[in-house]
């Protein structure tokens, strides 16, 4: 009976433990901190890479491709769109692409309530080490180690095999697994039904990345609470995607920004949406046929705004390499483990030349 007690008394006292070194760690949250604070000298980017107080227009040049027409006999149109898009801009938006809005509505709601929750509630979550496989942190991906920190909070999971990976998700707000459980299913589809249609474009079979190249299929939602001086400091630095395929969904807050023809354009937020990026993997796979586009994500300090990226890849230990049919001369690329990839990218993030560098054939 005594020891009894005494190892719940132990358990007790190990939980506390966690929990407290966790209430430390989680006071990095952006959200945590930040009400009525001006902004903290290590949030400050160099005058080079801040925004300045630059009107970036939020244009319409990202294309916005109306989904329902290829189902008709306006598919070859749709296709063209998406691979002009794919090669011009990297990104494009899709509407009337399938997912019921009011699923993306739930789901932005349950994202928004999850950031909103008391920190007992996210508490076991937080943490800083990125192996970890459900985990809510801040910044970018190493806090310890960068130079300047970002301007957001991020809680990401991967989806796939979702058996598997439910059990690691956020069980507050209650209905969360059941919600991003259904959202993240629909997002996939609609992710392996535009890549159909990148195939057809690229004269591919239409499966050709419907395996290896995506059974990987991470969630990463982004909070970015209103900030005191959004021309000094990011949510995002620029950066490409290291995956196959991004879908955004970023509600009806701006921020997110493309560099396109040597100046920074805004992506404009439409309701029920998806923004639609073009990975590295995509870039390398189409032997530049389509591009994988910097971009960055800009905060404001009236509204806290909430994204969600769905990133669709390879497994680690697929092999990318240029489909050998999309080589005209030579190929841009040499083959590579992803998981290769992966690890150098993460330590040359905000530097896409010198990751794509690394496994570049020269000329
Ligand atoms: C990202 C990203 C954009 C956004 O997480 O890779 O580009 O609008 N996010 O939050
Ligand atoms: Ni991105």
């Amino acid at each position: 009976m005594i020891s009894l007690i005494f190892n719940q008394i132990f358990k007790l006292s190990a939980t506390t433990s966690i929990i407290n070194s966790h209430i430390q760690e989680m006071e990095k949250l952006v959200s945590s901190w930040c009400k009525n604070k001006p902004l903290p000298e290590s949030y400050i980017f160099p005058p080079e890479t801040r925004p300045g107080n630059l009107v970036v227009p939020t244009c319409n040049s990202i294309p916005v491709i109306d989904l329902s027409k290829a189902e008709g006999q306006n598919r070859t149109h749709t296709v063209q769109q998406i691979l002009k898009a794919g090669q011009e801009y990297g990104f494009f938006q899709v509407v009337n692409h399938g997912v019921p809005e009011s699923l993306m509505n739930e789901s932005m709601d349950v994202f928004k309530e999850f950031f909103e929750m008391p920190w007992e509630d996210k508490a076991m979550l937080y943490s800083e080490d990125p192996k970890n496989s459900c985990r809510l942190s801040t910044s970018s991906v190493n806090y310890a180690r960068e130079k300047i920190h970002h301007w957001r909070d991020n809680l990401r999971h991967p989806c796939h095999p979702l058996q598997s990976c439910i059990k690691h998700w956020p069980q507050k707000p209650t209905r969360y697994r059941e919600v991003v459980a259904t959202y993240t299913i629909e997002a996939k589809k609609l992710g392996l039904r535009i890549l159909e249609l990148v195939s057809e474009g690229l004269g591919l079979e239409s499966r050709y990345f419907g395996d290896k190249l995506s059974e990987s299929e991470i969630l990463s939602i982004n909070h970015y609470p209103p900030c005191p001086d959004p021309s000094l400091t990011l949510g995002v630095a620029k950066h490409c995607d290291p995956n196959l395929l991004t879908l955004l969904h970023q509600g009806d807050v701006g921020g997110l920004q493309v560099f396109n023809n040597g100046e920074w354009i805004g992506v404009e937020p439409l309701h029920d949406a998806f923004v639609v990026n073009i990975g590295n993997q995509l870039q390398i796979i189409s032997n530049n046929k389509l591009k994988s586009v910097e971009h960055r994500v800009v905060t404001n300090s009236r509204v806290a705004r909430t994204s969600a990226g769905l990133f669709i890849g390879p497994s680690e230990d697929s092999i990318i390499e240029p489909e050998k049919s999309l080589v005209d001369d030579s190929p841009f690329y040499r083959a590579f483990e992803f998981k290769d990839f992966l690890l150098h990218y993460f330590a040359n993030l905000e530097d896409n030349e010198v990751v794509m560098g690394r496994f570049k054939l020269q000329a």
